[in-house]
């Protein structure tokens, strides 16, 4: 990537917007005198230094080369940032204070002017004007430009000032000076609620959740059944420090600062398989909330192996340039033989219930029954999920994308990298599920030679494939890249977590694709017990074995358990809501991509395969409930009618026998002849 500051690139961009900007001198000239940079009070200014500024600027211009060799690049950088804060967001103060806190670099490369001043942007175009001469003018020309300027524009300028005054129009040449590389961390730090990041309580969650999933991921990955501890502790009022600690294969030293000093950094986002993290944003993004909100850097110990030294290291990131700094590294002392420990300091709010930290652990623990978690809350109460299983999920294997799931400009590209030398091989080779007789289809649909080079395809030729290949009927993408948790420990989970239930039942799907991604839906029943009856169900969602806490709403499993008629299941449900009933809804989402609708990954976006597959597997559980239930009613009519028939039988014979002079043993036997009778009509 190129830095920021990278002042050839700005050069170069510069002289871009110079030679696009071919207006004419008098347009120039007025443009640049009308434009202030507006004041931190709002309004503009129109004074006799804009017209110094705008004079200097010809001047520069006219002795541009002169000047540029005495302007070095830093310089220049610095002058078009000024420009740029000059001129731009004034309102960000308190953001640019914690770019301040987060960057030392960011804030020098960032000053914010209290109050800006014409002259400020004049070094920016001035410098713009005297490089068109680099772009191969004769200085002569651009004088000559300058003069002209000089001569026909006061006259133009006078007469549109008035018009102007109250508004302010930036020319392409102050915007030009303005547009600079935004870094990834910096967008994220702007938009930290992306990530879920958008309040206290759930950042808490968040930074948590992205080591636990990291953690469980590595585990599995090594084949090691996931040993982890987590803990939360307050410093102070709203400040927590959480460590979260596996016994995974650890990281190679070398590469610990990046991946927790850089946002979009990691192992999973190029592979095609099941897995809980996938951007490689989530650990950094953690680090870079706390680095925010607290100051401190995020502390990590990684060992990888027996007799390997455990490496200690404190990173913070740069959030100008994406970049980790290290504070300190070191070889320490660590009881564990391998593993990694994160720890971070942060602002935010530990709260019990519904979407808390101890719902999360409680959720994981049942989603991942391979995995042992000993989770410490922040009031010092511990609780140990113990793994109920030691067998491994089935280990996922990547794939690669099946055709159907291709976009066009995905298409271009991969034909354009393949390394195949004709079209047939190039399908066969990148795509899953492509033999030779499809990829022949394919082409003779397009009307291409399967013999083409694929380099050589021009942009409507791979149009026409691209059209092709929904017609051509291709295999579903294999699903060994998933590992769904299997319905006998869905179940068993269930029973554990949520004891004391009369009813429980789960079910997995066989897979399903979308988009040409294979996916895989499982769900889950317990029911009744001493869960409250008349509220409605709880809905437990999760994709790729990691609870979704927020926006419950927004999720194709909502959705799906909305839009599936409980009432058949006998369950209460009003139109448009979960049904009301003493019941847990577990349902899991696998997937070598879960489309999640947003970069916190808290809601599945609704692909009518996804809602129509979770629906038929509700459908699965639900009919397996209202069976129960039905029997259950019977069951209970029928109690009730046995309590009937021994509450009122004696009292029948009684009757009897004074009517009709039964002595007792007439009575008794027409006691039990009336029983018999009534028992038998209640089993038939
Ligand atoms: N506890 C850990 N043990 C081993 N490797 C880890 C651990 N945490 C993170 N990593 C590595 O760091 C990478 C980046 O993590 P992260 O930023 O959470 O992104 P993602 O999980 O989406 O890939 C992971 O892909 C993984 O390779
Ligand atoms: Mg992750």
């Amino acid at each position: 990537m190129i830095p920021r500051g990278d002042s050839r690139l700005k050069e170069e961009r510069v002289l871009e917007y110079d030679r696009l900007a071919s207006a004419p001198p008098a347009y120039l000239k007025d443009s640049q005198e009308t434009f202030v940079p507006r004041p931190a009070t709002g309004g503009t200014v129109r004074s006799k230094s804009a017209a110094r500024g705008a004079r200097s600027r010809a001047v520069a211009a006219a002795g541009g080369a002169g000047k540029r060799a005495k302007t070095n690049g830093k310089e220049k950088a610095a002058a078009a940032d000024k420009a740029a804060g000059a001129s731009g967001k004034r309102r960000d103060r308190g953001q640019m204070g914690l770019f301040d806190l987060a960057s030392p670099a960011a804030s020098e490369a960032r000053p914010m002017p209290a109050a800006p001043a014409a002259p400020k942007a004049a070094p920016a175009r001035a410098r713009a004007a005297g490089r068109k001469e680099t772009a191969g003018r004769k200085e002569t020309a651009g004088r000559k430009e300058t003069a002209g300027r000089k001569e026909t524009a006061g006259p133009v300028a006078q007469q549109a000032a008035p018009a102007k005054a109250s508004r302010q129009r930036g020319t392409a040449e102050q915007m030009a000076s303005r547009q600079r590389e935004i870094s990834v961390s910096e967008f994220f730090t702007k938009n930290r609620h992306l990530l879920g990041f958008d309040n206290p309580a759930k950042a808490l969650l968040t930074a948590i959740k992205e080591a636990v999933d990291n953690s469980l991921d590595a585990c599995e990955e090594a084949g090691i059944p996931p040993d982890l501890e987590v803990t939360i502790s307050e410093i102070e009022e709203e400040r927590f420090r959480i460590a979260i600690t596996d016994n995974g294969p650890g990281i190679v030293k070398n590469q610990i600062p990046r991946i927790f000093g850089k946002l979009l950094y990691g192992s999973k986002f190029h592979t095609l398989k099941q897995s809980r993290g996938q951007q490689g944003i989530g650990i950094s993004a953690a680090g870079m909330y706390s680095q925010l909100t607290t100051g401190k850097p995020v502390r990590i110990i990684s060992r990888t192996g027996k007799g390997k030294p455990a490496h200690l290291y404190e990173i913070r990131i740069d959030t100008a340039r994406n970049d980790p700094v290290i504070l300190e590294e070191a070889v320490t002392e660590w009881p564990h033989e391998h593993g990694t420990r994160v720890e971070m300091e942060l602002s935010a709010t530990y709260k019990k219930g519904r979407r808390s930290v101890d719902d999360y652990i409680a959720q994981t623990a049942l989603a991942n029954p391979h995995a042992d978690i000993r989770y410490t809350d922040p009031k010092g109460e511990s609780i140990h999920h113990k793994r109920i299983t030691t067998e491994l999920p089935r280990e996922p294997v990547a794939i690669k994308p099946h055709p159907y799931g291709v976009e066009l400009g995905m298409l271009i590209k991969m034909l354009h990298e393949s390394r195949s030398r004709n079209l047939r091989g190039a399908l066969q080779a990148d795509f899953s599920r492509v033999s030779a007789k499809v990829a022949d289809e394919i082409a003779s649909l397009a009307g291409l030679r399967p013999e083409a080079r694929p380099k050589g395809l021009k942009p409507d030729e791979v149009e026409k494939l691209y059209k092709a290949i929904p017609k051509v009927k291709i295999m579903s993408p294999p699903a060994s890249c998933l590992s769904p948790i299997g319905q006998t420990l869905i179940e068993e989970g269930l029973r554990k977590n949520i004891p004391g239930c009369e009813f429980y039942a789960s079910v997995t799907r066989s897979p399903a694709v979308y988009r040409g991604n294979p996916f895989q839906i499982e769900a889950g029943i317990a029911y009744g017990g001493s869960l409250p009856a008349e509220e409605l169900i709880d809905l437990w969602r999760f994709a790729n074995r990691v609870p979704l806490q927020y926006q419950q709403s927004a999720c194709a499993i909502t959705r799906s358990a909305i839009t599936s008629a409980w009432k058949n299941y006998g369950l209460q449900q009003s139109r448009g809501a979960l049904p009301a009933a003493p019941m847990v809804l577990f349902v899991h989402m696998a997937s070598a991509w879960v489309p999640f609708t947003s970069e916190s990954k808290e809601a599945i976006a609704s692909y009518p395969e996804i809602v129509k597959e979770i629906r038929l597997a509700l459908m699965e559980c639900g009919r397996r409930l209202g069976a129960w239930v039905r029997r259950r009613r019977r069951e209970e009519d029928a109690e009730k009618k046995r309590s009937y028939i021994e509450k009122y039988i004696p009292h029948i014979g009684i009757a009897l026998r004074e009517i009709l002079g039964f002595n007792a043993r007439e009575e008794a036997r027409v006691v039990s002849t009336l029983k018999e009778t009534l028992q038998r009509k209640r089993t038939i």
